[in-house]
Formats: structure tokens, sequence, C-alpha cells
């Protein structure tokens, strides 16, 4: 087992960035060469990691828990559901040479099914401990707080827009954990395809809502290009000013 893993969570509203934010942080965990293990997360309903990591995931959790959900009445007694539903967490894990992922795919069906829930929850914190890292590309909104999907996070990235109100929608969800007692050891605000000369405003606006700054993004034509041909982000060019930016954003705020 591994002491002291952290994990990164990446949130914000829709479209906002926050899965190509990630792939540029893994992407420079990566280019670091610290030998961390590293797990990344999609826990997006809307499942796009793969493709922008370039690596083929046929399964998803949700399909492994939905599938549990559906036959649990019928099964013996003494079938353990607990070992099953690891030994499908691990067939549906994508373990590569440089980082694993895992696709929670859609969130579970009406009902509560308190004990596959409660198993899951148990095997992903057993999961995530064999990491030094765990990457986690959240929902867009604010429902991943109240769902506990962001439960363990220790740093939280929060992805804006480059205006007030991306600034104040960040803010709200900060405001959520808070009333929801997720304390997040930190929160930082990143705002993304910022344009030049605009960034003391949103500095300025980012203290006014009492959020750390951890910097800016600025629009990247070429990132806009890998997404809209579906190369993966992992390729993109080292002079990426994208890529610049996500680098100088993680060595201020986590430094090895
Ligand atoms: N810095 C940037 N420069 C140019 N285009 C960008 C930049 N960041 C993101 N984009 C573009 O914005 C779109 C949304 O980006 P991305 O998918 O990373 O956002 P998201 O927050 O994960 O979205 P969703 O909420 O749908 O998951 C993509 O088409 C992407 O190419
Ligand atoms: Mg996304």
């Amino acid at each position: 087992m591994k002491t002291g893993t952290r994990i990164i969570g990446v949130s914000g509203k829709g479209g906002v960035g926050k899965t190509s934010f990630l792939a540029l942080m893994l992407k420079a965990f990566l280019e670091k060469n610290a030998h961390h293990d590293i797990l990344v997360v999609d826990a997006d309903p809307d499942s796009n990691m793969p493709d922008v990591l370039g690596v083929n995931v046929a399964e998803n959790i949700g399909l492994v828990v939905n599938e549990l959900k559906e036959k649990i009445d019928k099964l013996p007694p003494n079938f353990g559901k607990a070992e099953y539903l690891e030994y499908r967490v691990f067939d549906v894990l994508y373990e590569g040479d440089k980082f694993d992922l895992l696709v929670m795919g859609a969130p579970e069906r009406e009902g509560c099914y308190c004990l596959v829930n409660n198993l899951l929850m148990k095997i992903m914190d057993t999961l995530t401990k064999n990491y030094t890292l765990v990457l986690m590309d959240l929902p867009a909104g604010l429902e991943h707080v109240s769902r506990r999907t962001s439960a363990n996070v220790d740093v939280m990235f929060l992805i804006a827009d480059p205006s007030k109100m991306g600034v104040k929608t960040a803010a709200r969800i900060r405001d959520l954990a808070k009333a929801l007692h997720r304390e997040f050891k930190k929160i930082f605000l990143v705002i993304n395809k910022v344009s030049p000369g605009t960034e003391e405003i949103l500095r300025e606006q980012s203290m006014e809502f009492g959020l750390e700054y951890a910097g800016s993004i600025p629009f990247d034509e070429r990132l806009a290009e890998f997404n809209l041909k579906g190369i993966p982000l992992l390729e993109l060019p080292e002079d990426s000013p994208s890529y610049i930016a996500v680098k100088k954003i993680i060595e201020k705020t986590l430094p090895i």
C-alpha cells in the first residue's frame, strides 16, 4: 500500500475545459517522471477521457454495478458479492505503462442499493490507496459534491471560463462543498481560454470571491485542433501555450 495518496479533482461547469486541463496535468506529471503511480478516474457519465488520453476502454463501473444490482436478489445468500464486485472493478481498470484509468460511466439507477453502493465505495477506497496520485475528472456542475463522488478529494481545481459569471460559479461550487462539510484541503481557481490582457481583471474577481487564483490558460488553437480531430492531448507539442500554462500551474500549486 502506498502512503500519502494525493487525490486531485477537477471540477467546473460544462465545457470550461476540465477534461483538457486534467489531460495536460497528467502530461505534466508524466514528463516530470517523478515515479508517481497515477490513476486517472473518469467520473463524468458522459465519459471522454479514454479518447482524450488515447486509450481503449470497453467497460465501465456503472455497467458492472447495474449488472450486480439486477441479479442481486437472485444470488445465493453465500455468494461473495464484495469479492465479485472487486474482481469486476479490476476487470474494468485499464492498466497502462504510465498510468491506469478507471471509467465510472453512468451513475446508479433509481433507488437505494445501499449494499452495492457501499461495497463500491470501499473497493474504490482500497483501490486508490495503490497509487500516489489520483486525478479525477468530475462531472460538470455541483452534483458530484452531494453525490459524494468527490468525497475524498484533497486538492480541487475549479476551472472557470473567463467571465465574472464563471468565477461566481466556481465560488458556488466551493460554497456548496463547505455547506456539505466536504472539506477539500486546497481549492484552486484556474481560468481557461483567457485572451491577452484580461488576466488582471480575473485575478481581482477571484480575490473578490475569496478564491485562490492558481493561474490562467490561454486560448490555444492547437489544443482546440487536437480535440477537434480527436488526437490525444498527451501528444500535444511541449511548446503549446496551454501546456506551458498548465505546467506552470502545477509547479506552483502541487510541488513534488
Ligand atoms: N485552452 C483552450 N484553448 C482552446 N480550446 C479549448 C481550451 N480548453 C478547452 N478547449 C475546448 O473547449 C471544449 C471543451 O473542453 P473540455 O472537453 O476539456 O471541457 P469540459 O469542461 O471537460 O467539458 P464537459 O463539461 O463537456 O466535460 C473542447 O472543444 C476543447 O477543445
Ligand atoms: Mg469533460
